[in-house]
């Protein structure tokens, strides 16, 4: 039997969500929910992997939840949930730790940025967190997952670790009506300009809801001022812009900027370097001023327009979860079966 195709990606309610958020995710996902039957997931799990302050955590998710709903995510014919109100994940993670090898998450890279010089600080948590997003996304046997760059290195571990379950588990997986194997090898998408949204303090360095300089990113709940003068200050570089893609090669900040445009805009970039090749950064600065609070203003007031009624906001999140047991459950009763658990 051919698996159904379908979407699974989550975002950590860790605050300050951004523009790197938004076009490498969010509006992947409100693409996809066209073609595919999806679910998008608040990773709370996730984010407890460092301290959280819990208030603050309940108000992140929600926030999270907001943009999704703001972007335009349709919460009734697709599922947006938290994590941890579907306990599958928590349990297909154990079992993940068991099949995942030392190795593997020796190499992740996320862990040696976050863990930083403290290793030996760092949650164990932390360390395994690669695990839980493989039983995210295999919890449903999803075979579509759409995330910026960042997170390939992740995906390549999840598609490891189902291969891995699935010839451990061979045997099993055939006697329980699975000859081919129990969960599919998901497919990342990481398509598009701004798969890499890079900061506006610093073209080398990623867009990223930890950095310190609040004007290294524009947030979804910036209004139209705060937009606007990041945009202004942006770091840029003396020369003008190139009039082809060849010009902006050793020049990072142009390079994000144009990035930035073209998937605002969804225009190619080389259309753009045609329109503003030759031209000074604050020409150009003001076109994507006009572009930015466009795109972003309107998802921020419907985001605080949203947060107002924090009562809705956790219905649509109570709903979502338990259309997701509905799909987690029976799965998780048939990997239990597969691996050799007795069920009571
Ligand atoms: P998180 O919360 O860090 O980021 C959420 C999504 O935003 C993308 N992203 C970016 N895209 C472009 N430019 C940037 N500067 C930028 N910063 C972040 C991320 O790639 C991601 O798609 N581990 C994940 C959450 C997760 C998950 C999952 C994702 C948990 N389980 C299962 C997919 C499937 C994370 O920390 O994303």
């Amino acid at each position: 039997m051919k698996l159904q195709e379908r979407v699974f990606s989550g975002i950590q309610p860790t605050g300050n969500l951004h523009l790197g958020n938004y076009l490498g995710a969010i509006t992947k996902f409100v693409a996809l929910q066209e073609s595919h039957d999806c679910l998008f997931c608040v990773v709370d799990l996730h984010a407890i992997t460092v301290w959280q302050d819990p208030g603050e955590l309940r108000h992140n998710t929600r926030e999270v939840t907001a943009a999704f709903l703001a972007a335009g995510i349709d919460a009734k014919k697709h599922i947006i949930f938290n994590q941890s109100a579907v306990s599958g994940h928590a349990e297909l993670a154990w079992i993940f730790n068991c099949v995942a090898r030392m190795g593997w998450l020796n190499r992740m890279t996320q862990f040696k940025e976050k863990a930083g010089k403290n290793r030996e600080n760092a949650s164990v948590g932390l360390y395994a967190y690669p695990n839980l997003m493989a039983a995210d996304i295999l919890l449903y046997r999803a075979t579509h997952v759409p995330v910026g760059e960042d997170q390939k290195q992740h995906l390549e571990l999840a598609r490891d670790i189902a291969q891995k379950f699935n010839t451990d588990f061979s045997d099993s997986c055939a006697a329980s009506g699975f000859a081919d194997g129990y969960f599919p090898l998901p497919e990342p998408l990481i398509t598009g300009p701004a798969t890499r949204v890079m900061s506006l303090r610093d073209g080398r360095s990623k867009m990223s809801k930890s950095d310190p300089s609040d004007l290294s990113r524009i947030n979804m709940t910036d209004d139209a001022d705060s937009i606007a003068k990041k945009v202004r200050k942006a770091k840029t570089d003396p020369e003008p812009l190139p009039s082809e893609a060849a010009g902006l090669e050793g020049r990072p900040e142009a390079a994000n900027l144009i990035g930035i445009y073209s998937a605002m805009a969804e225009r190619s970039g080389d259309d753009i370097l045609a329109e503003f090749g030759g031209r000074q950064f604050s020409d150009f600065k003001k076109a994507l001023v006009d572009l930015a609070v466009e795109n972003i203003s309107p998802i921020g007031e419907e985001m605080r327009r949203l947060m107002e009624d924090p009562g809705e906001i956790d219905a649509i999140l109570a709903d979502g979860a338990g259309r997701a047991h509905e799909i987690a459950d029976p799965h998780m009763a048939e990997i239990r079966e597969i691996v050799g658990f007795i069920v009571s």
